[in-house]
C-alpha cells in the first residue's frame, strides 16, 4: 500500500551556499590570507559563483525548489572599516533580484565564516567592541536589502566557528589549544607548525563565544530597526549526544547537549523570531552500532535530524532546518539520505516540533573549507576546470519529494 507523508502547506524546500565558498575572487579576507599562507587550499574562483547566479538559480527552479538561503560577504560590502561598498550592494540586489524573478525566496544569512581583513587582523571576536562593529554591518545589509528579503540570520554556526579558530586551531585565526588539533590531522595540507599553541586560546574561545553571543543579540535589534517586519535567526550546528542504557553515557550525553548547544542557545534565543538547525553530526556514547560513512569519514546517520529538531525545539521557536546533506562524490548515498531527513523532518513535526522547511546543503559542490575542492556536498556536480554544472541525479530524487511536498512511496 502506497504511504503518504504530506509536509504543511507552504513548508520552504530548498538549497543553501555560502559566499565565500562559491562565489570566488575575494582576496581581503581571513581564509584567502591563510590559504596564501598555506594554512588551509586555497580558495581561487571557486565555482564563480558571482557572475553564475543568473544560470544557477535558473538550475535552482529547475529543481522545484521555492527558496535559497545565500549569504552575504563581508569582505566586498565592507572592505575597510565603516566605509560601505555601494557596488557589492548592487550586485547583492542584483542576486535577490533575480530569485525573485524565478520565484525563489531568499533567506540571507549575513555572516558565514569569513571576515574582512581589517577586522580579522585587529583581533576580530576577540575584541570587546566586536558585537557592535557586526552589529553596524548587519544594520547596515538591512537598511539595503530589506525590501527584497524578509529572512535574515545574524550568524552562522558560532560554535563550530570558535571552536575550530580558537581550539582545534584548523580555521582562522588558527590558534589552538595544546593537544587539541588532532581532530583534523586527516585533513590533506594540515600543517601542526603553522598554529599558534597555547593555554591562553582556551580563554579566548570563551571571550569569543561570549562575544559572538553578545554579537547575535545587538546585530538583531539593528536588523529590526533598519528592516520593517524582517524575521532574524541565528544558525546553529547542532551536534546530537546520545547514548545507550547506562547513566553514565546518558549523563556524558546530557552534558554535551549542554555543552555544545543550549549553553549557546539559552544566550541568544530571545532575541531569535525563528532558528537554523544544521545537521550532520552524532555522537553516541556507548553506542555499538557500525555506520556506512560519508567522504567525510561522517557516520550515515540521518536519524539523528529528529532528536537534533526536539533539543532546540524546546526552546519555543519555529525551526528552518538551515542546513543538512552529505559528501558523497558518487552520488550513491545522497538520495537516500535526502529521504531519511525528510522523513526524520515529518516525525518531528508529528511530535510537535514547529519546522517550517528545509535547504539541502549544498546546492553545488563548493570549497570544502579546510578540505578544498575534494569532498563535494552539490545536488549540482562542478567541473573545476571548466566550471560546467552537471545536476546529478539525487537532485531529481529531492525535485520529487519537492513536487509530492512530502514522501509518497
Ligand atoms: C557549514 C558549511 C560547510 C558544511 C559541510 C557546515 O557546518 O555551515 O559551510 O560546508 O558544514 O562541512
Amino acid at each position: 500500500m502506497q504511504s503518504k507523508r504530506i509536509f504543511p502547506e507552504g513548508f520552504y524546500w530548498g538549497s543553501a551556499t555560502s559566499s565565500f565558498q562559491t562565489e570566488g575572487g575575494v582576496e581581503n579576507m581571513d581564509w584567502a590570507k591563510g590559504a596564501k599562507e598555506g594554512r588551509v587550499p586555497m580558495i581561487g574562483r571557486a565555482c564563480d559563483f558571482y557572475n553564475r547566479y543568473e544560470s544557477d538559480f535558473d538550475i535552482v527552479k529547475e529543481l522545484g525548489h521555492n527558496c535559497h538561503r545565500i549569504s552575504i560577504e563581508w569582505a566586498r560590502v565592507e572592505p575597510e572599516e565603516g566605509k560601505f561598498d555601494e557596488n557589492e550592494i548592487q550586485h547583492y540586489l542584483k542576486v535577490l533580484a533575480a530569485m525573485r524573478e524565478r520565484r525563489i525566496k531568499p533567506f540571507i544569512t549575513i555572516w558565514h565564516f569569513s571576515l574582512p581583513l581589517w577586522f580579522s587582523e585587529s583581533g576580530g571576536f576577540e575584541r570587546s567592541d566586536s558585537p557592535e562593529i557586526f552589529a553596524r554591518f548587519c544594520g547596515y545589509v538591512a537598511k539595503k536589502l530589506g525590501n527584497d528579503c524578509r529572512h535574515f540570520s545574524t550568524i552562522n554556526e558560532p560554535t563550530v566557528l570558535a571552536s575550530n579558530g580558537w581550539v582545534r586551531g584548523t580555521w582562522p585565526p588558527f590558534k589552538e589549544v595544546p593537544g587539541m588539533g588532532w581532530a583534523l590531522s586527516n585533513v590533506p595540507g594540515h600543517q601542526e607548525n603553522k598554529k599558534d599553541k597555547g593555554w591562553r586560546n582556551l580563554f579566548l574561545y570563551l571571550r569569543v563565544l561570549k562575544n559572538l553571543a553578545r554579537a547575535h543579540n545587538a546585530a538583531y535589534d539593528a536588523i529590526k530597526k533598519n528592516a520593517f517586519g524582517a524575521e532574524v535567526s541565528i544558525v546553529h550546528h547542532i551536534i546530537l549526544f546520545h547514548a545507550n542504557w547506562n547513566p553514565i553515557n546518558k549523563f556524558k550525553a546530557w552534558f554535551m547537549n549542554w555543552f555544545w548547544t543550549h549553553r549557546f542557545i539559552k544566550q541568544v534565543y530571545k532575541k531569535c523570531d525563528s532558528i537554523g538547525v544544521n545537521y550532520y553530526l552524532h555522537k553516541k556514547f556507548g553506542g555499538t552500532e557500525t555506520y556506512a560513512k560519508t567522504d567525510m569519514n561522517w557516520d550515515v546517520y540521518p536519524e539523528g535530524l529528529c532528536g537534533a529538531l526536539k533539543m532546540v525545539g524546546r526552546y519555543g521557536k519555529p525551526l528552518w532546518v538551515a542546513e543538512a546533506g552529505v559528501a558523497d562524490a558518487d552520488d550513491d548515498i545522497r538520495g537516500d539520505y535526502i529521504k531519511g531527513l525528510v522523513s526524520c523532518m515529518y516525525t518531528a513535526i508529528e511530535q510537535g516540533v514547529d519546522l517550517r522547511g528545509y535547504m539541502y546543503w549544498s546546492l553545488l559542490d563548493n570549497y570544502e573549507l579546510a578540505h578544498g575542492y575534494d569532498k563535494r556536498f552539490g545536488l549540482v556536480e562542478i567541473d573545476y576546470d571548466t566550471l560546467e554544472r552537471k545536476i546529478r541525479p539525487s537532485a531529481y530524487v529531492y525535485k520529487q519529494i519537492i513536487e509530492n511536498n512530502g514522501l509518497v512511496e
